[in-house]
């Protein structure tokens, strides 16, 4: 792994967002690098430049991302550290997707802005755009020589999805890497910049307690949820093309599983997690339209009340047909079929506007047999570790002990460790943290190919399995737990869903 972050990063770096108006620059990438500046972990010579295709003046960029920052993050806007800041913000109006004079003429910009600033030709280009522009940006870059500068280094971060079927995910892939080699791409998947998604590998390979017991052995089963009031906010037309599975599935809950399930790598370097992270994809127990059936849930939420507000039902959502099949839930039961974990339930679920907003993966550990013939045991509870991603981070684990008193009785204990207490602090954002590696160079956090490759077969083994499945859509009304089968896809087997 790289070393630990220095306070104060001194990496000269100009970081270009394509899609600079966009969504997710003014919600995350301008509020994380605002929170850095601030934080002071960015090189004095560093700036950024927004591209997007509206016509408009720099004041006027940086006034929208101001307003957005406090409408979007819980910031203290300190005025102070934003006018510095945005003088580092500049703002350059570009259709991407159109012809090479106009990367000329970025160039040319991108090349007296670094002159000027000092900052020696280091490059981030950061895709905030639709998959389809990532191969047509990424190739303009290259024509343009904006990409090989020996003297300096340039990367690509991708946001996802990284195409939208494995066809596609891989044609991108090979246009992609005619141009950049992978070391230079660093595919984006905001779970895996998350402090406790980051701290798995921590928990189970500094602790010969839960090391030793890390498997079949000893886990009954495996729950990991992704549960989320939200709908789908604006992105009806993203959305309806990617559903619950591109969206979540593909992406952030595979990754959760790989950490959970791989072996120990041989070190902590970046190639070898993704090695041990690749075995643990190419082992998932693809499914069949037969074993989809008992296996799968999936739904899309109606009406109904979030919040005490009344929320509108999927198909009622901008941009989105009102005949729509798009699921916005999906929970399933997953097998990865190795040595380690041959027999064990992943019991994996995640969706919109639900009733509450949490990320967390639970461990349930198998019962011991005294709890079936000590008569005293009866209430004995199978120990449980919860590692709590969001919206608290931290871990809770249950034991069993005797109660004090002349009777012995058996009581459930929990041990809560809260990050946010003992540190005072909640941690960075996910995008801070991903960016400040991007600049180091990690790419520890950041998804390789052949770990996409595999979890797209994955869905597509889903896809595939459920293609006809009868859908009687709207299932679960918003701001409920979700559809009820998914509590019978795991009451089925004598359990029941954490929490
Ligand atoms: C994104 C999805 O990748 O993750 C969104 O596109 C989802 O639909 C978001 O809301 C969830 O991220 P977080 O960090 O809020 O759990």
């Amino acid at each position: 792994m790289a070393e630990n972050l220095n306070p104060k990063q001194d990496i000269p770096c100009l970081f270009v967002i394509f899609g600079g108006t966009g969504d997710l620059t003014k919600r995350k990438l301008i509020p994380a690098l605002y929170s850095l500046f601030k934080g002071g972990e960015l090189s004095p010579d560093f700036a950024m430049v927004s591209i997007g295709k509206e016509t408009m003046s720099e004041m006027d960029y940086r006034n929208e991302m101001k307003k957005n920052l406090s409408l979007f993050t819980g910031y203290d806007l300190n005025e102070e550290v934003w006018d510095s800041f945005c003088r580092k913000l500049f703002y350059k109006t570009i259709d991407f997707s159109a012809g090479d004079g106009l990367y000329e003429n970025l160039k040319a910009f991108l090349i007296d802005l670094d002159g000027n600033l000092n900052i020696g030709g280091n490059r981030i280009y950061y895709l905030a755009v639709a998959p389809e522009f990532f191969g047509p940006i990424i190739n303009h870059l290259q024509l343009h020589g904006m990409i090989e500068n020996k003297s300096s280094w340039q990367r690509v971060m991708v946001e996802k999805p990284f195409g939208t079927s494995l066809k596609m995910a891989k044609e991108l892939n090979k246009e992609i890497l005619k141009v950049l080699p992978e070391e230079k791409l660093f595919r984006i998947d905001h779970y895996l910049g998350k402090e406790m998604i980051q701290n798995i590998i921590a928990i189970r390979f500094c602790n010969s307690i839960f090391e030793s017991m890390w498997n079949h052995h000893y886990i009954d089963n495996i729950q990991i949820t992704s549960s989320e009031t939200i709908g789908i906010e604006n992105r009806g037309a993203y959305y309806e093309n990617s559903g619950i599975l591109k969206d979540m599935l593909q992406n952030h809950m595979l990754q959760m599983l790989s950490l959970v399930c791989m072996e120990a790598p041989v070190d902590l370097e970046p190639e070898s997690i993704r090695d041990e992270k690749v075995k643990v994809l190419k082992s998932l127990r693809l499914f069949s339209e037969e074993t989809a059936k008992t296996n799968i849930v999936i739904g899309q939420y109606g009406r109904g009340l979030v919040d005490d507000h009344e929320a509108a039902g999927y198909r009622e959502e901008e941009m989105v047909s009102a005949e729509s099949t798009t699921p916005t839930y999906i929970a399933l039961k997953a097998y990865v079929d190795n040595f380690r974990w041959g027999g064990v339930p992943f019991y994996i679920r995640t969706g919109k506007r639900l009733d509450k907003r949490v990320s967390e993966i639970v461990i349930q550990f198998k019962k011991l047999p005294g709890t079936d013939f000590y008569k005293e045991f009866a209430n004995t509870v199978p120990d449980v570790l919860v590692i709590k991603i969001q919206p608290s981070e931290g871990i809770y684990f249950h034991i069993n002990i005797k109660k004090p008193g002349s009777d012995f009785i058996i009581e459930k204990i929990g041990m809560d460790y809260c990050q946010e207490c003992k540190y005072g602090h909640n941690s960075p954002e996910a995008y801070e943290r991903l960016i400040l590696e991007a600049i180091r160079n990690n790419p520890a956090f950041f998804t390789r190919w052949d770990e996409l490759e595999c979890s797209w077969s994955y869905i597509e083994s889903i896809e595939n399995a459920l293609a006809k499945t009868e859908l009687s859509y709207p299932n679960y009304p918003a701001g409920s737990s979700g559809p009820k089968e998914a509590g019978v896809l795991i009451e089925r087997d004598g359990r029941s869903w954490w929490g």
